[in-house]
């Protein structure tokens, strides 16, 4: 084999098939999490430090804009690549509250969760801010969020609904039931947020699951939070102390390894360090239902509550390949556990014998990129048959082949068809952009090059 291409692991966008996948790794934080821990922190009481393996783009946009905030007090990168930030909160034990007088121009790069949880966080914040992204960021939907801060008292000006987002925060902002209209954990933790500047019980209930991270990462550092079902209950007004924490693992960017150990016909791969969120870990399941081999070990072993030290459970997944993997059909609430796998799962899904179907995703096309027609437009060049659907796609397996890969600049295109290629469910490929996987995982094609033998 030729290694993943000319330039150390497949950097130069060309990647072609391994021989054999095999190795250890650690992943870089989870930019969920990670976006949260700095935050959170920065509306907290007194200072805390949070430690970050390799923090993507997007987590670094987060910790540069709580920097221009002067929440971030330091940003150390440590010999392994480990940055830990020093967080010094502007709130109060009693009242959570960001710092600054206002005046302030955030750039959230190309990061839409840091965007819109700096929004809500900002909507209880005396003094404007102006929250502008890169032209990918600035595409997307912002009015999901605009529209229910302008409710609890805030003012929001937003550009035909997009960024940049002129934001001036009131305190004490209205306690109220809202019921957005997407399923977004974005939303429910913007919307949060703001409740901890509100007096009285605010609940929002959601029409679907999402990822639980801002309830758990509250309620962990002591705030009233809590979810019950598919509605988030806050009491403000609140505050909280900061408290020191490590990110765990990002198993978005660990599900790129099991979808690639799943694949390829002599494959053994461990991923430590991964963190394990029941709402996150839908690519096991999926993976599983295809007939993947792959173990979870909880370093804790308690079942799923994590240790006490942490709001989130932490583990091992091995992944072995060379099983035959089945045809699936994905819709309904399981799109959200998976909703930034989905490449990924359109690849295995190309891989599978017979014919898969996503339903009910329409949400993939205001990602990074509207992900159903870059995933439907490059499957297809690598030979995949494949039709697209206004929420989805329909795939079935098809004759391998080299081709050109259209990323759109985004990260999780880029990272769906190197694994295409590793595995052999693509001929060569010659990824358009391969530096965009950095957003979220910027270590991608140094640890592709370690697992390629
Ligand atoms: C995220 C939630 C998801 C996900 C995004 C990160 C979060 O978006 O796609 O990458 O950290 O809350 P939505 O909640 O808008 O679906």
């Amino acid at each position: 084999m030729e290694g993943a291409g000319p330039g150390p692991g497949g950097r130069s966008g060309v990647v072609t098939a391994a021989a054999r996948l095999a190795g250890s790794l650690r992943l870089p934080a989870d930019k969920s999490v990670a976006h949260r821990a700095l935050l959170f922190n920065a509306m907290g009481a007194g200072t805390a430090t949070v430690r970050l393996d390799r923090p993507g783009g997007d987590v670094l946009s987060m910790a540069r804009a709580l920097q221009a905030l002067g929440a971030v007090e330091d940003l150390a990168v440590g010999d392994v690549g480990v940055t830990v930030a020093t967080v010094r909160g502007g709130g109060t034990a009693a009242a959570a509250r960001l710092p600054g007088d206002g005046g302030e121009t955030l750039d959230c790069g190309n990061a839409g969760t840091a965007m819109r949880l700096l929004a809500g966080a900002l909507a209880g914040r005396p003094g404007t801010a102006t929250l502008v992204g890169d032209a990918s960021l600035s595409g997307r939907p912002m009015e999901r969020i605009a529209a229910p801060l302008r409710a609890v008292g805030a003012t929001i000006e937003t550009t035909d609904g997009h960024a940049p987002l002129r934001i001036t925060g009131r305190r004490p902002l209205l306690a109220m039931a809202h019921r957005p209209a997407v399923a977004s954990a974005q939303v429910i933790g913007c919307l949060s947020l703001a409740a901890l500047a509100a007096g009285g019980t605010t609940t929002i209930e959601v029409p679907g699951p999402t990822r639980d991270h801002t309830e758990r990462m509250l309620s962990w550092l002591g705030a009233p939070v809590r979810r019950d079902g598919l509605v988030t209950i806050i009491e403000g007004p609140a505050g909280f102390a900061a408290r020191s924490l490590t990110v765990p693992g990002d198993i978005s960017s660990a599900a790129a390894w099991l979808v690639a150990g799943a694949l390829h016909p002599d494959a053994e791969i461990r991923l430590v360090g991964v963190g394990l969120n029941p709402s996150r870990v839908g690519i096991i399941d999926v993976l599983r239902d295809m007939g993947a081999d792959i173990e979870v070990t909880l370093d804790d072993g308690d079942g799923g509550d994590g240790p006490p030290d942490h709001p989130e459970p932490v583990g091992t997944i091995t992944v072995r390949g060379g099983r035959p993997l089945r045809a699936i059909a994905i819709s309904g609430d399981r799109v959200a556990d998976v909703i930034d796998e989905l490449p990924l799962i359109g690849v295995a899904m190309a891989a599978a014998e017979g014919r898969s179907e996503l339903r009910d995703a329409a949400e993939l096309r205001v990602k990074e990129s509207d992900r159903i027609a870059l995933v439907v437009a490059d499957l297809a060049a690598v030979g995949a048959q494949v039709e697209e659907r206004p929420d989805g796609w329909v795939v079935r397996r098809g004759q391998p082949r080299e081709a050109a890969i259209h990323t759109d600049g985004d990260h999780r295109i880029a990272m769906a068809f190197a694994i295409a290629a590793v595995c052999g469910v693509a001929g060569t490929v010659r990824i358009d952009d391969p530096a965009c996987a950095a957003v979220s995982y910027p270590s991608f094609w140094t640890d592709l090059e370690t697992l390629s033998r």
